[in-house]
């Protein structure tokens, strides 16, 4: 309720806002798949699995504030969105529970069609469908299809049938797995798609993997590299510039003896991570060599323990920055 009371202080005052980013309370993680989508590239953008529409509406807002910025550079509302700026993109808002994209769709009535700027207003749709079947060949332009907050092989499923459905389309994917991190890489690979970015966040202990992906591997994605089954760029980041000051981070003395509050690394939650990550397989190669031993076929069979050693071995090969204290 909070984040739409302020998304409508927003829009009912543009000229005193207009330089205010609008707060809408995102974590972390989808403060960091927020970023990642860059709404010029995209005539759509669709928000999959959106749950109460959160990000979705975070990038509406991002793109109701640069209107109103370049509608206060004196520009009638009509001339600055169809010459000054690109097209802008339409977020398509998608789940598969009725209830979730009705009170959605009221929301988002209430708050957005009644702005001052009828571009923004016209500039989002509701779907209530399974993310497998996503109608993209009904409109024109280049899809970002974003999905976050489910497991990565709920993921593969949707990916490749929206692939088979339009593999004519160029599609990029905006994606955050909250498991099966490696198996979705596989796919990826599989699939012959190329990376364009990906970055690991840390929200309340928790680590999450976002890549930004494409289908095509070769027309339009010169700067685009291979997709690496445990993560490539993931793993190197500059510790020393991502150090901020946070109140939920951990405490320490600076050289007067104050206690100041700084979040970790990034170059320790990659440590971290890569700790998590192999403590995890390491536990259940060891399940699986358990079962395999007590000849368990009722285990063997449910699949509960599989062979996990080649991902063990991939993990391993993964080197970190050498972390300075
Ligand atoms: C945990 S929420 C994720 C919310 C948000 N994307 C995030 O990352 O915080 C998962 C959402 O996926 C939706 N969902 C599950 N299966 C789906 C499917 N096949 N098609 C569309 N939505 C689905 C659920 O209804 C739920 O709202």
């Amino acid at each position: 309720m909070a984040m739409f009371l302020t998304i409508k202080v927003f829009l009912l005052k543009p000229n005193e806002n207009s330089k205010k980013k609008p707060s809408l309370k995102l974590g972390k993680r989808l403060q960091q798949i927020e970023k990642m989508a860059t709404l010029e590239e995209y005539g759509h953008i669709w928000d999959c699995c959106c749950d109460h529409g959160l990000l979705g509406c975070a990038l509406l807002n991002r793109q109701a504030e640069a209107t109103i910025s370049d509608t206060s550079s004196n520009m009638p509302v009509n001339i600055v969105s169809n010459t000054a700026r690109n097209k802008d993109s339409d977020i398509h808002f998608v789940d598969i529970v009725p209830e979730l994209m009705a009170e959605l769709a009221s929301k988002l009535h209430r708050f957005y069609s009644s702005s001052l700027n009828a571009v923004i207003a016209k500039n989002w749709q509701t779907h209530c469908l399974d993310v497998a079947t996503l109608p993209l060949d009904r409109y024109d332009g280049k899809h970002l299809v974003i999905i976050a907050g489910v497991g990565g092989d709920l993921m593969i499923k949707f990916i490749e049938a929206i692939n088979k459905q339009h593999n004519n389309l160029a599609i990029d994917f905006l994606l955050c797995p909250v498991h099966h991190q490696f198996t979705l890489r596989s796919k990826l690979i599989e699939l012959d798609f190329s990376l364009k970015d990906e970055v690991l966040v840390e929200e309340n202990q928790r680590f999450y993997e976002v890549l930004l992906v494409s289908s095509s591997s070769t027309s339009d994605s010169r700067e685009n590299s291979k997709v690496s089954p445990v993560g490539d760029k993931i793993w190197q980041s500059d510790s020393s510039t991502q150090l901020t000051i946070d109140s939920s981070g951990l405490s320490i003395k600076n050289s007067n003896e104050h206690t100041i509050k700084v979040s970790l690394s990034q170059a320790e939650i990659a440590d971290k991570y890569l700790n998590n990550t192999l403590n995890h397989y390491q536990r259940m190669q060891k399940g699986f060599q358990q079962s395999t031993e007590q000849g368990n076929q009722r285990v063997k069979a449910n699949n509960v323990n599989p062979d996990v050693q080649h991902i063990i071995d991939a993990y391993r090969t993964v080197t970190l920055p050498i972390l300075v204290s």
